[in-house]
């Protein structure tokens, strides 16, 4: 029985003994994720100033119709004076830093791939397509952008300089002579989408362009709306227009195909984009799936569309505003020119030391993005909790890069809202002009823009003068997506005798 009764005892002490452990332990770990918790709180940096606004919405619909109206940087600078150049605020549902410059902006880029990566909303990627370069990330962007750059390295754009320079000729004698007034943005985009068209499918001007075009106008407006999937409204009009543009893009691949496979493709169209995403293989050796093509068609095209007419179009209006700067561009131009001469080299035959010449027109186009720039940033997401400048920025959270502080930022742009070409002759700081992005989703295009913008407006100040019939129009520019006047640039012109 003492045995037992000591047994028992012994039992219930060990019983007890096990149970304080218990409690001991569970009461310590307490305290320590409760002390660890208290000094994470304690240390947790605040979040970036500003405000969420309504709940999901948050400043989607103001952000929109101030995009809209080209009224963002008023917008970025109301925000600015309540909370600093760098805020919080919420579109369509998605919490945003809008980054400050140009170390936000330097940030951002230089962290891609580790503490963020590209994000677009998910009613601009599905325009895209999944398989689109510009909604890839880390590995998989790297590789099909090496893939699509060997179409606009340097060594393209000296195959492509001639064929962009009978384009201009031809376009300038089919579409200029003899008017007297031009819509210039329409006119150009009869320059700037025959010359992508011929890079990307070797389409020549004519009702399939004509098509492409309408359809992509419609596709492009679906950008910048609310993502309403309902008839009527423009983003559902986008995706029908975007079903549109990949059907005849289909048409076109198998009309391609065939011709390959019948081996009667002309020599011309040997050089094009879309006879290399069919025939060449990727880096496993393996050919191109059809639903990556199309997606990346369309996006080159689209990109190539809009951007070079718009920014040419902005160009003229300023060039027609500033007198001088139409002088300067004609002399520069006129300089090359006697240099060809010469050297005894044919004037017909452009070369990229020629491009590389016209250091002031490309100082005016630059000064005409950096006023006018036809993006204002975009977004990257952040995949690990972040601290930038004594603030914490959540994992999950967007980060909007933009031009719109620094391009009128006395700091680095010196009296900002003039229209200054000369300022080109020094390169501005880094990161405070973007009007072609940065980082490893920089723009792709840049040398083929470049490069075909620079041979208009060679023909254009040799062979026109022109003025605003508005002249004293100077905004709001509406946004859709780029930024325009009502009137579309309409402008009177008259040819040059040549003396
Ligand atoms: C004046 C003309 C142009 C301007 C101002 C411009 C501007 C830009 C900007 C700001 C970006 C960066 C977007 C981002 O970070 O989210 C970009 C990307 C891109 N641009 Fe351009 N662009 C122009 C012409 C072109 C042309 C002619 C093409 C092609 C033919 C082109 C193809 C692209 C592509 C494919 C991307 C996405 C690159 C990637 O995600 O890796 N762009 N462009």
């Amino acid at each position: 029985m003492a045995t037992s009764w000591n047994g028992l005892s012994f039992v219930l002490a060990e019983e007890s003994y096990m149970t304080l452990i218990a409690v001991l332990a569970v009461t310590v770990l307490w305290l320590l994720w409760s002390v660890s918790s208290y000094f994470r709180c304690r240390n947790r940096l605040p979040l970036p100033p500003g405000n969420f606004g309504f709940p999901f919405l948050g400043q989607t619909v103001e952000f929109i119709s101030a995009l809209r109206t080209d009224g963002m940087r008023q917008w970025v600078q109301k925000q600015v004076d309540k909370h600093g150049p760098l805020f919080r605020y919420r579109f369509i549902g998605y919490p945003v830093v809008m980054m400050d410059h140009p170390e936000g902006n330097k940030f951002v880029f230089q962290n891609e791939g580790r503490s963020n990566h590209m994000f677009m909303p998910s009613h601009m990627a599905t325009l895209l397509g999944p398989q689109s370069l510009a909604v890839q990330t880390g590995e998989r962007h790297k590789l099909v952008r090496r893939y699509l750059n060997k179409f606009f390295d340097r060594g393209a754009m000296i195959r492509y300089i001639n064929g962009v320079n009978r384009n201009a000729i031809r376009h300038f004698t089919n579409h200029w002579q003899g008017k007297e007034q031009l819509v210039a943005l329409d006119v150009i985009d009869l320059y700037t989408s025959p010359s992508i068209c011929n890079l990307v499918l070797s389409l020549e001007e004519g009702p399939l362009l004509d098509k492409f075009l309408e359809e992509f106008h419609a596709w492009a407006g679906g950008f910048f709306s609310l993502p309403i999937t309902l008839p009527g409204f423009q983003y559902y009009k986008a995706l029908k227009a975007r079903g549109v543009i990949l059907k005849m893009l289909e048409e076109l691949m198998q009309q391609r195909r065939q011709k390959i496979a019948e081996n009667r493709l002309p020599e011309a169209l040997e050089t094009d984009i879309l006879n290399s995403l069919l025939t060449v293989p990727d880096d496993d050796g393996n050919l191109l799936q059809d639903s990556f093509i199309k997606d990346n068609l369309l996006l080159l095209l689209i990109t190539g569309f809009d951007t070079s007419s718009t920014t040419l179009a902005l160009t003229i209006f300023n060039i027609a505003k500033h007198p001088h700067v139409y002088e300067q561009i004609l002399q520069e131009h006129r300089l090359i020119l006697e240099e060809k001469l010469r050297a005894g080299k044919d004037p017909n035959m452009w070369t990229m030391e020629d491009i590389s010449a016209m250091k002031y027109t490309w100082g005016v186009i630059q000064e005409t993005l950096r006023l006018h720039p036809l993006l204002i940033g975009s977004y990257r997401k952040t995949v690990t909790d972040l601290e930038y400048k004594g603030y914490h920025i959540p994992k999950g959270w967007l980060l909007k890069w933009n031009v719109l502080y620094s391009h009128y930022n006395p700091k680095y742009f010196k009296d900002p809202l003039k229209f200054d070409p000369s300022r080109w002759e020094t390169r501005p700081p880094p990161f405070t002009y973007l009007a072609f992005g940065g980082g490893s989703h920089s723009c792709i295009g840049y040398e083929f823009a470049k490069m075909s913008m620079l041979i208009f407006i060679h023909h254009l100040v040799q062979n026109y003068s022109w003025s605003l019939v508005n002249p004293h129009y100077d905004g709001p520019f509406i946004r859709d997506p780029f930024p325009r006047p009502p009137d579309r640039f309409l402008i009177s012109v008259k040819k040059l005798t040549t003396s």
